[in-house]
C-alpha cells in the first residue's frame, strides 16, 4: 500500500558488507511497495551477501556498486543532489569509520560526501565491535553532524554471541524512515494525544468485561500524526498492535486508568484524538480471587457501575485550562447514525467528531477499513468514504493540523 509519507520521495539505500545486508532487500522492497523511489548503492563486501540484482529486482531501479564501472556521469552527484534521505543498512564498524572521517574511496562513502539530505544510518556488527570505543568516537561525531544513528538490538548475532549489535528489523526501519521524513510535516512542535483499542474491567483476576475494539483506528491515527512530524502520546488499552516508532505509548487496561492518563496527557497536548473503545461500565467490585464455577456469582449477575465518561472530564479540565486546544471523539453507531453523533460532539464538548456506522462491514471494530462521517462544531462535515484506516487518519490529521494552523482554537500557544 502506497503511503503519502514515502510517496515518490526518492531515498538512497547504502549497503554495506554484513550480514544483515539480506534484511535490506526486505526493507528495499518495503519502501517501494509503500511508493518510495529507491536506489541502491552497495559496497564490495555487501555483494558478498547480497547481489545487486537482488536490489534491482525488487525496486525496479538501479542497484549500483562499483564506481569505476558507473555509466552514468558523476551519478553520485545526482544522488546526493536529489535524494529526499540516504540509509545505510546495514552501516558496518569500517563503513561508519569513513563516513566519520570523510573517506571517499567507493561510491557509497562518495555519495555520503555529495548528499545534501538527512542521513540514516543502521549499525550492524559484532557486539563487541559496537562497543568499541573507535566505533562509539566515530558514531558520536556522525551523530554531532546531525546523522540519525538507529541502535541496533540486542540479541544472538552471526559470531554466535548475544549482544548488542544485531541491525533493527525492516519494519521498524521503515517507522524510522518516516519519522525523519515526517519532520518538517505540518505538525512540526504540535503534541497530539492519542487513545487507541478497548479497555478491559476486571471481574476477578483471570476474566474481564471489554469490547471488539483492535486498536487499529487510534494506531493508525498516531501513525498519522507522526507522519506529520508530531509528538504523539498514544494512551492504548490492550492491543496486539505494535507502537508506531516514535510514539510515546502508554500502557493502560481499565477506563480509569486511561481517564488518569489522557487527564495528565492533555495538560499540554495540541490535541486529543480519542479513538479508544472505551467500556461504559464496569463490575463494582471485582473478586480478589479467581471466582470458582460453584459460586453462584457468576450466574445470577455481576453488579456494574458506571465508568466516567472520558471525554466528559477533558471537557471539564479544558475549561478551567484551556487544553487541549482541539478535542475529537469518534461515534460508534449503529442507529441514526448521523443525529446521535451530532449529539455527542454537542455534549461532548468537542470540536470534532468522526461519526461511523459501526454495523457496516468495512467500517468500525476488527477491519482495515473504516468510513467517517467528521462533523465540526461550527456544522462544516467532511465526507470521508471507505478507504483503509490509514487513508482515513490521514484525512483526519488533515483537517486537524489545518484547524491549529489557522490559530482559531480555545487557547492558541501560537
Ligand atoms: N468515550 C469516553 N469515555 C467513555 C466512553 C466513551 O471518552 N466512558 C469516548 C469514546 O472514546 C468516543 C466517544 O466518547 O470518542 C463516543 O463513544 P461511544 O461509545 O460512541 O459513545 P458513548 O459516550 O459510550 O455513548 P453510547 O455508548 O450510549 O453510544
Amino acid at each position: 500500500m502506497t503511503l503519502r509519507i514515502l510517496h515518490e520521495k526518492q531515498i538512497i539505500l547504502g549497503v554495506s558488507g554484513s550480514i544483515a545486508a539480506y534484511k535490506s532487500i526486505d526493507l528495499a522492497s518495503k519502501l517501494t511497495q509503500h511508493g518510495a523511489l529507491v536506489e541502491t548503492i552497495l559496497t564490495e563486501s555487501a555483494q558478498r551477501f547480497v547481489t545487486s540484482l537482488s536490489f534491482q529486482s525488487v525496486t525496479g531501479r538501479s542497484a549500483s556498486a562499483n564506481i569505476w564501472e558507473e555509466e552514468e556521469h558523476v551519478k553520485h552527484v545526482r544522488l546526493g543532489e536529489t535524494a529526499d534521505l540516504f540509509v545505510i543498512a546495514p552501516a558496518t564498524a569500517h563503513t561508519i569509520a569513513k563516513l566519520a572521517h570523510g573517506l571517499a574511496d567507493n561510491l557509497l562513502c562518495v555519495t555520503a560526501l555529495a548528499s545534501r539530505c538527512p542521513l540514516l544510518i543502521a549499525p550492524a556488527m559484532d557486539g563487541g565491535m559496537y562497543q568499541h570505543d573507535a566505533t562509539q568516537d566515530n558514531l558520536k561525531l556522525l551523530r554531532s553532524r546531525g546523522a540519525i544513528i538507529i541502535e541496533p538490538a540486542e540479541g544472538r548475532m552471526a559470531s554466535g554471541l548475544t549482544g548488542k549489535g544485531r541491525m533493527v528489523e525492516p519494519v521498524e526501519l521503515v517507522g524510522h524512515i518516516r519519522k525523519v521524513l515526517g519532520r518538517g510535516g505540518n505538525l512540526k512542535n504540535r503534541k497530539i494525544v492519542v487513545s487507541a483499542g478497548p479497555t478491559q474491567e476486571p471481574i476477578d483476576p483471570v476474566r474481564f468485561l471489554s469490547n471488539r475494539s483492535s486498536g487499529r483506528q487510534g494506531f493508525a491515527l498516531a501513525q498519522a500524526a507522526l507522519d506529520a512530524g508530531a509528538a504523539v502520546t498514544l494512551v492504548a488499552g490492550p492491543s496486539a498492535l505494535e507502537a508506531p516508532v516514535g510514539a510515546e505509548i502508554i500502557h493502560v487496561k481499565t477506563a480509569a486508568e486511561m481517564c488518569e492518563a489522557i487527564l495528565s496527557e492533555v495538560n499540554n497536548a495540541d490535541a486529543l484524538l480519542m479513538a479508544a473503545a472505551v467500556a461504559d461500565f464496569r463490575p463494582e467490585n471485582p473478586a480478589n480471587q479467581k471466582i470458582k464455577k460453584t459460586a453462584d456469582k457468576l450466574r445470577n449477575n455481576i453488579p456494574l457501575i458506571p465508568n466516567a465518561d472520558i471525554l466528559l472530564a477533558v471537557k471539564e479540565q479544558r475549561q478551567k485550562t484551556g487544553w487541549p486546544l482541539i478535542s475529537l471523539g469518534f461515534a460508534a453507531e449503529t442507529q441514526n447514525v448521523i443525529d446521535f453523533g451530532k449529539e455527542k460532539l454537542k455534549r461532548k464538548g468537542l470540536d470534532y467528531i468522526a461519526i461511523n456506522d459501526v454495523s457496516d462491514p468495512m467500517a468500525g471494530f476488527s477491519v482495515d477499513t473504516n468510513q467517517v462521517t467528521l462533523v465540526s462544531n461550527q456544522g462544516i462535515v467532511y465526507e470521508i468514504p471507505v478507504q483503509s484506516k490509514t487513508n482515513v487518519s490521514e484525512r483526519i490529521i488533515d483537517v486537524v493540523s489545518q484547524h491549529l494552523a489557522s490559530g482559531n482554537t480555545a487557547n492558541s500557544k501560537h
